[in-house]
């Protein structure tokens, strides 16, 4: 699949999420993992979901129209230390209710920072999708941050953590322009069945 097509649609900060018939994919993980430099690069477009170096950047849940078939939602980030614990329940209810009521929704992609290993609250939202039947993978951002040697080393520390294959994940990075392919067969496998 190419992203010939992409539009942003609307934002959402309450439970109102946007009604379609259309197939969904999400892009969930910690807040600065690279979710929305993911978007940009697979649609390769610098400024469609907002980036920044100060986690927290997406307090919304954003909606992308792609190729006029399908869309791309990008979440916010959880783990974002400098919140309250009030709003750190309010977002954790606002995720969990986007991703139990969005019935279209075909597969969550999991994003891991590759220098990082995953944390409970990543496996506690892996477990929420298999728990509610929702197909996931996991991608590994930001590989260009680390040797070849080194990212196969966390590639296995991130696998032994989760109790899944290698050949499971998605590796990608936004700045080197890597794992296009791989994400977008995914994606299109997903959003076609
Ligand atoms: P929130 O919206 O806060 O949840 O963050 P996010 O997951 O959307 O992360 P975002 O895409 O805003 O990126 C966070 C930081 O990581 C930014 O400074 C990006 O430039 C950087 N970043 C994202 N992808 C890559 C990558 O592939 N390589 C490197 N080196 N940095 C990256
Ligand atoms: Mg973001």
């Amino acid at each position: 699949m190419q992203i010939r097509q992409a539009e942003f649609v609307k934002s959402v900060a309450d439970n109102n999420f946007l009604e379609s018939d259309m197939s969904e994919v999400a892009f969930v993980g910690r807040s600065n993992v690279g979710k929305s430099s993911l978007i940009n690069f697979i649609t390769n477009r610098h400024k469609l979901a907002k980036t920044s170096s100060t986690p927290g950047k997406t307090k919304l849940i954003n909606y992308f129209l792609i190729n006029k078939s399908f869309l791309l939602v990008d979440l916010p980030g959880y783990g974002y230390a400098e919140v309250s614990k009030k709003q750190k329940t309010n977002w954790a209810d606002f995720l969990e209710n986007y991703l139990r009521t969005s019935k279209n929704l075909k597969c969550v992609y999991l994003l891991l920072d590759i220098r990082r290993t995953p944390t409970t609250q990543d496996e506690q939202m892996l477990q929420f999708l298999y728990f509610n039947r929702i197909p996931c993978k996991v991608v590994v951002t930001k590989i260009d941050t680390l040797s070849r040697s080194q990212v196969n080393n966390q590639l296995i520390i991130i696998c032994n953590k989760l109790g899944i294959n290698k050949e499971d994940l998605i590796v990608t990075s936004s700045q080197d322009k890597k794992g296009l392919d791989a994400l977008l067969n995914s994606i299109e496998h997903y959003v076609s069945n």
